[in-house]
């Protein structure tokens, strides 16, 4: 087998490996806990990991799409774990992108009030993000996420190998998250080898984790810091109606919030440059799409989920590194945004 990396996680006194290289899924069964008898591999029709858990197993799909990401499904799941008689000595074993191992992780959160989830990440996003740090949950009509719970995974397997069918526009979103953990440390990641490069990504997020698991809303460099680049990625996700996917839409966000911390002098003109350098060696597009109504994108933001109180709230860079800033004004905003390249 070729060179792996392993991250040990920990977060919450427990710790568990992240287990990063090509050819790694054959270490699922050693992964797994030494009680399981039973193993529920959660995947999609499509996705190409096939995975031997070495006990007996029963594979369940699920739709594709964020409509799936729904109770519904979750509903679904657990009643195909009644009928295998799933125990908690047993563990539910999530084979996907983001979605799979949210929603999984979300059913074996509740399962029996917890079974053990292990997540075999096949996108880079779930690689670097997703699958790390023990968020899982679902959609509601209302929105993204609203409900879900925080569980941890048994163990995390990224298998370099699932990466050569992701389509070229699902790598891109993985390197936009990417780009965002370079500016969180200033770890020039695209210097690395592929399995060391995902590792790192999985320690600095697991690191942000560690120090703040359950989001404290008043801790401003705790897990909030993972959304630099997100409140206008969020507003241009919805503006475009996805025509930009999430990771294309963070990079943007990302030269946005550059512009917004050059607006309120916290970060220099050099600095900004290189934000917008970044992004593009990551092979990202920096530029502001065309055609789109600043009224709309500063109303999109004022509702994003982070923001509190009066004005907007930014994640933004400055003197003491990446924090969340409340009490950004509606004209900084908007001067940041006809600051944007085009
Ligand atoms: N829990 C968290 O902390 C966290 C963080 C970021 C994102 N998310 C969630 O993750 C989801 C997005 O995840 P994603 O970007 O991985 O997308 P995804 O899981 O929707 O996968 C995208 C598409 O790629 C397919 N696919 C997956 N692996 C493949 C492979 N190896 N080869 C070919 N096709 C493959 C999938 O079947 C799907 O059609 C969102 O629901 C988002 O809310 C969660
Ligand atoms: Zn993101």
């Amino acid at each position: 087998m070729s060179q792996s990396v392993t991250v040990d996680v920990t977060v919450g006194g427990r710790s568990y490996p992240v287990v990063v290289g090509h050819g790694v899924v054959e270490r699922l069964g050693s992964l797994l806990p030494a009680t399981a008898r039973r193993v529920a591999v959660v995947s999609q029709a499509g996705i190409p990991l096939t995975v031997d858990p070495g006990v007996e197993s029963v594979v369940v799909h699920i739709g594709h799409g964020e409509e799936y990401k729904s109770l519904a499904t979750v509903e679904m799941l657990c009643d195909r774990f009644a009928e295998m008689r799933l125990t908690r000595h047993d563990a539910v074993v999530a084979v996907g992108g983001g979605m799979v191992t949210d929603v999984a992780g979300f059913a074996a959160s509740s399962w029996h009030r917890g079974v053990p989830v292990l997540h075999v990440a096949t996108t880079l996003l779930g690689m670097v993000d997703a699958a790390i740090g023990g968020k899982t949950g679902v959609n509601l009509r209302a929105g993204k996420n609203l409900v879900g719970a925080f569980w941890q995974p048994h163990a995390v397997i990224c298998d370099l190998d699932a990466l050569a069918t992701l389509p070229e526009r699902e790598l891109r979103c993985g390197m936009g998250e990417m780009a965002k953990y370079h500016f969180l440390t200033g770890d020039n990641l695209l210097a690395m080898e592929w399995p060391e490069r995902i590792g790192r990504c999985v320690q600095i997020k697991a690191d942000v984790v560690a120090a703040d698991e359950r989001e404290d809303p008043t801790n401003r460099r705790g897990r909030a810091i993972l959304n630099y680049g997100h409140t206008l990625a969020h507003a241009l996700e919805i503006a475009t109606g996805h025509d930009l996917a999430h990771g294309e839409a963070v990079a943007v966000g990302l030269v946005y919030a550059a512009r917004v911390a050059d607006a309120l002098e916290r970060i220099d003109s050099a600095r900004v440059a290189a934000h917008d350098e970044v992004v593009r060696s990551y092979g990202l597009r920096a530029a502001l799409p065309a055609g789109l109504d600043p009224d709309v994108l500063i109303e999109l933001m004022a509702r994003d989920k982070k923001v509190v109180d009066a004005g907007l709230t930014f994640v933004l860079d400055g003197p003491d590194g990446v924090e969340t800033v409340p009490g950004v004004s509606e004209s900084i905003a908007r001067a940041a945004l006809a600051a944007m390249p085009r």
